[in-house]
């Protein structure tokens, strides 16, 4: 049997480069990366596999067809792993459309390029890696499963939303091999600072405001992001055909005690005094629409696939928080003009 090809879109980023890496170790087989690299896309993320020889890397768009249509046709692509999207509430706020481009066109024109190729070999897998965000919000009690029904409420959810029902409409229609992942919120190393746990390390560490949207009192459910790529291979290679699969982490945080947790840690690795970080909290406006909280019932990938996360968040945030430290380098580097321009307004918001 020949040897399995498996394209994974948005390896570059901060959840795929941690599977593209798994993938390399784990498997024997070869992985083609595409990625378009955009600001939240780094070579530095796959510094160490770049030149495995199972692994080679594209850069380019999921919008272009021609360049799919050519990669299915010369790489002999067994299955497909889709991660690439635009991937941040408070950017698709501000510019809905990249979102519906990359998170829908994008999606859609990768699916067409699959069945296309593939033409109906069922064997061929399309693993899509979606989030919870597709569910809404829910109040203080409850969780998501995979019956929940989609309730979007941001650009970002609903770009998703979008994607994930086409998934689901090219496995319907067309009989293709899908799967979907719907997990909640990631934390780890290669994490683009703009997010709440790199964002809040990064402003510690430079003594800057850490600006805390609203009360802080948004409830988050986080995932250790080497805890989320296991669950992926898990739902990749066992999930069944057709299905959905929530992954969470078990551990649901306030923003504002989660900041909290945080400021502690850094306190004690920077050598600070206690209280010294959480000084800088600043409460500033909230998101607009901001979803209220998100969890996660995971009891069907642990029933089917003996899944369950690893890491205890205090392990995981300490990490973490280390990780930041000791690769101050790769924090300048992908701190380019564009994101700095970005970071520069999320300051003006406070
Ligand atoms: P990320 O923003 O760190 O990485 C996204 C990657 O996609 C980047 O490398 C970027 O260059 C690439 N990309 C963007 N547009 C592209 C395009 N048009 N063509 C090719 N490549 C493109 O995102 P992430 O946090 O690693 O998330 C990866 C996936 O997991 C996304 O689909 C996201 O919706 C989903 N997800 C993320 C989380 C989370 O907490 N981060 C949780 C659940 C699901
Ligand atoms: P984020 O990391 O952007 O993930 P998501 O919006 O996809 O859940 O934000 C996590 C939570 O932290 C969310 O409730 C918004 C809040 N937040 C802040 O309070 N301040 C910030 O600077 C950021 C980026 C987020």
């Amino acid at each position: 049997m020949s040897q399995r090809t498996v394209l994974i879109t948005g390896g570059a980023g901060f959840i795929g480069s941690h599977l593209v890496k798994r993938f390399l170790k784990l498997h024997d087989y070869r992985i083609l990366t595409l990625d378009k690299l955009t600001y939240a896309g780094h070579l530095g993320n796959l510094a160490e596999v770049l030149h495995h020889p199972n692994h080679s890397f594209v850069k380019g768009d999921i919008c272009d067809e021609a360049l799919l249509d050519k990669l299915f046709q010369e790489e002999n692509i067994s299955d497909v792993i889709h991660l690439a999207a635009e991937s941040h509430v408070d950017r698709s706020i501000e510019s809905p459309l990249e979102f519906v481009q990359t998170n829908v066109i994008g999606t859609v024109t990768l699916l067409n390029s699959a069945k296309k190729h593939w033409q109906g070999n069922a064997n061929k897998r399309f693993h899509h890696v979606s989030t919870d965000e597709v569910f809404g919000s829910l109040g203080e009690h409850g969780a998501f499963n995979e019956h929940t029904s989609y309730d979007p409420r941001s650009p970002y959810s609903s770009s998703k939303a979008s994607s994930d029902h086409f998934v689901r409409a090219y496995g319907h229609t067309y009989g293709m091999n899908t799967v979907i992942s719907n997990c909640s919120n990631n934390y780890g190393p290669n994490q683009f600072p703009e997010k709440l746990i790199p964002l809040m390390i990064n402003n510690i560490v430079k003594h800057h405001p850490l600006p805390v949207y609203g009360e802080g009192l948004n409830v988050r459910d986080w995932l250790w992001v080497e805890d989320h790529v296991e669950a992926l291979d898990l739902v990749f290679h066992q999930g069944k055909t057709g299905d959905s699969y929530n992954i969470g982490g078990n551990e649901e945080w306030k923003n504002i005690d989660l900041v909290h947790a945080l400021c502690e840690q850094m306190d004690q690795l920077l050598g600070r005094q206690p209280g010294s970080a959480a000084s800088l909290i600043t409460h500033v406006k909230d998101r607009a629409g901001h979803d209220l909280r998100y969890a996660i019932d995971a009891s069907k990938i642990k029933a089917e696939l003996n899944w369950e996360p690893k890491m205890s968040f205090e392990n995981g945030l300490r990490a973490t928080a280390l990780w930041y430290l000791e690769n101050d380098s790769w924090l300048d580097s992908v701190m380019d003009g564009s994101y700095r321009d970005y970071y520069e307004r999320q300051y003006q918001k406070r």
